[in-house]
């Protein structure tokens, strides 16, 4: 909808409510519930909208007890002495529709293993978005391979298709997408990208379970996808992650690496020995918790779909409100945070800050997400490491450090705001509430700014 019709159709709403005085006076009446939205900000000392908590997380139920107490009891602890990482694994791949799941104790594990099997390391170069939680970042550094960063598209939060290719080198070996708060990356784009120039694609599925990208699970869209379910996941067990993948071979790799290089399927011993591993094993309690996690996945992710779909109904027509960009052949979204841009231009230049203070005071949580990390000591700590100045040349890092800019991202970074998921989960009238909360910030921006 453009700006356009938007002032005249507040105008005539307004006009039919009786408000025209003020339509005409400049100031848009209240877009939501009138008797709401008027009244004094609650950090000027007004009436907050909303007094009582959202819904809370995680949520637990009780009818799980007896399966964590049982193995508790039984000292099978660990999936070598125990059947339930292997019915979780069995479940989350068949909830994803994916051939095979192997979990590890976290997310960040997940991304590890995957790297590590697909041979994605030492002196190669991955490309991935600025915008996204540093476990990104540090899986690419941990590895020892160097984070090209493609600029991120404010409108869809997500990785710019339209950036990646130049970002290609020579010693670039892979793509990891990340769905960003749940919301898919283009992987039509990005599988095409990585299938010209070869390329390894690794999703970072973290945020994202149960979006879909053309009706097909986000993670089941690449080489191998991962997951992470940390506490504040939509599937949180505290810690936990997995690697899901269609190849029975690499899936093999994968099993067999997460646990000490111990043969597994196709992978056989090279001598009496293990070959090359780690321990990234998923505990049972850990399964326990996520077998009784996922029986809500399904429900919950309707319930934030119809919930968001209905929020960027009403605050897109508020002046300086730009909802988040789903891509057309997106059918689903997780929804791990709910995003949208914030202009202070149309809120007479009030600071971002400013508007995420005045809504929490309304009782609305929110917060401004990403900072540009890309620019902090992280990357040039790396940049400096021994293991980074052995593996690529001084030019090439130097030419890293000159193509460090990333405009879109940034602007992104200064006019993000970010509702938890958990705002999602109410009912249609929570949504009203931070609806009506962000208009009344809107309409009170001459005295707020
Ligand atoms: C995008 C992204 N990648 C990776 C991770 C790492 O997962 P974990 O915290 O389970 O190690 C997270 C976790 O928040 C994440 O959000």
């Amino acid at each position: 909808m453009n700006r356009k019709n938007l002032t005249r159709r507040r105008f005539l709403a307004a006009a039919s409510t009786g408000a025209i005085a003020v339509a005409v006076s400049g100031r848009i009446p209240a877009y939501g519930n009138a008797s709401k939205t008027a009244g004094k900000p609650a950090i000027l000392g007004g009436k907050a909208i909303r007094t009582k908590p959202f819904h809370g997380w995680p949520v637990w139920d009780k009818s799980a007890e007896e399966h964590i107490l049982s193995i508790l009891r039984s000292g099978n602890w660990y999936r070598g002495r125990g059947e339930t990482v292997t019915e979780f694994e069995k479940k989350y791949a068949e909830l994803l529709g994916v051939k095979r799941c192997i979990c590890t104790m976290n997310g960040t594990n997940a991304l590890l293993t995957a790297m590590h099997v697909l041979d994605v390391g030492v002196g190669d170069e991955v490309i991935v978005s600025p915008y996204t939680f540093i476990a990104t970042y540090n899986v690419v550094i941990g590895s020892s391979a160097l984070p090209v960063f493609a600029d991120t598209d404010p409108e869809t939060f997500q990785i710019n298709p339209d950036k990646i290719e130049q970002r290609i080198t020579k010693r670039t070996r892979a793509i990891m997408p990340v769905h960003i708060l749940g919301l898919p990356a283009n992987m039509d784009r990005i599988n095409a990208i990585a299938k010209k120039h070869n390329l390894i694609v690794i999703e970072d599925a973290c945020q994202a379970w149960l979006a879909e990208w053309k009706g097909k699970k986000c993670g089941t869209l690449s080489d191998l996808g991962c997951f992470s379910f940390q506490n504040s996941k939509h599937l949180p067990i505290g810690e936990g992650g997995a690697v899901v993948g269609n190849d029975d071979e690499i899936m093999d790799r994968v099993h067999s690496y997460h646990n000490c290089g111990r043969p597994y399927g196709c992978v056989e011993r090279t001598s009496r020995y293990p070959i090359i591993g780690t321990n990234r094993r998923m505990t049972e309690y850990q399964a326990a918790i996520g077998l009784s996690q996922i029986q809500r996945l399904e429900a919950d992710t309707e319930k934030r779909n119809k919930n968001a779909q209905y929020l960027t109904s009403r605050i897109k027509g508020i002046p300086g409100i730009l909802p988040h960009r789903l891509y057309k052949e997106v059918t689903r979204a997780a929804y791990h945070l709910y995003p949208f841009r914030y202009k202070k231009e149309q809120f007479n230049n009030m600071s971002r800050d400013r508007f995420l203070a005045a809504l929490r005071a309304e009782g609305i949580p929110c917060s401004s997400g990403y900072g540009p990390q890309y620019k902090d000591g992280l990357i040039e700590a790396a940049l400096n490491s021994k293991n980074f100045k052995r593996s690529f040349s001084k030019a090439r890092l130097d030419r890293y450090r000159d193509e460090l800019h990333y405009p879109d991202n940034d602007r992104l970074c200064e006019e993000a705001v970010w509702l938890s998921q958990t705002l999602l989960l109410g009912s249609k009238s929570d949504i009203d509430d931070i609806a009506d909360a962000i208009q009344k910030i809107y309409e009170n921006r001459d005295k707020l700014a």
